[in-house]
């Protein structure tokens, strides 16, 4: 399949078998989703791999017992930070430096002026800043599941509170975002299965100069 096919081919699916999925599959998923890009490099989301069919269970409850969260092979939550902090920023500045094999020195310019850029900000600008970075982290891992003919269905539909508190996110200063869970299709049960795509005309949908 090439890229439009499988966008294409894929669909929010509302059931899914419980058919796990080939651990290389899911890793080259996960990878594609960690290889996001994102605003300044900062990377503010955390994305947690819930296949504990117990913890799927307590997660269906709250996101209105929608039946992906247990059909799936593994469920994904995006979370991100509930607050950029200057510590924060210095982490990543530090990864920069040694994964590129750089000095500090190098990248002052650069962490002072994303500090005056984020630290000016009120909590919630950061935070909403946040949540749309990881929505494009979310947006690879659709496009990577398409490729891979792997079936998926992004998920806002759950109590976001309820959410941090089985997660357990607070200690770690973070707050769900969006979900996103993974498995196959159940063809005989899905009522949107063979639904066809339903997309803006390419004529109306961009407008060229
Ligand atoms: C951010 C986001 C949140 C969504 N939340 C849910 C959800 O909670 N439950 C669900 O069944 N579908 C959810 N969807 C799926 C959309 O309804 C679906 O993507 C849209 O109708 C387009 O259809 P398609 O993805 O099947 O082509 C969500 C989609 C996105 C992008």
């Amino acid at each position: 399949m090439d890229i439009v096919q499988a966008l294409n081919w894929r669909y929010a699916a509302k059931r899914m078998t419980g058919q796990t999925i080939p651990a290389d599959k899911l890793n080259t998923i996960l990878e594609s989703i960690r290889l996001s890009a994102s605003s300044v490099g900062l990377q503010p989301y955390t994305v947690f791999v819930v296949s504990s069919q117990e913890m799927r269970g307590k997660i269906r409850e709250m996101a209105c017992k929608q039946p992906q969260v247990t059909e799936s092979s593994h469920f994904l939550v995006f979370t991100v930070n509930e607050n950029i902090t200057e510590a924060y920023i210095d982490y990543m500045i530090g990864l920069t430096a040694s994964t590129r094999n750089v000095g500090m020195d190098t990248l002052a310019d650069f962490q002072t002026n994303i500090k005056k850029m984020l630290l000016s900000r009120s909590v919630e600008e950061n935070f909403d800043w946040a949540a749309r970075q990881s929505y494009i982290a979310l947006g690879y891992g659709l496009v990577a599941a398409a490729v891979e003919g792997v079936d998926s269905t992004p998920m806002e539909g759950f109590d976001h509170a309820a959410m941090d508190e089985v997660l357990g996110l607070k200690q770690h200063g973070l707050k769900s975002v969006v979900a996103l869970a993974l498995g196959y299709r159940d063809e005989q049960n899905d009522y949107l299965v063979k639904a066809t795509k339903v997309r803006k005309p390419a004529d109306s949908f961009f407008v060229t100069f």
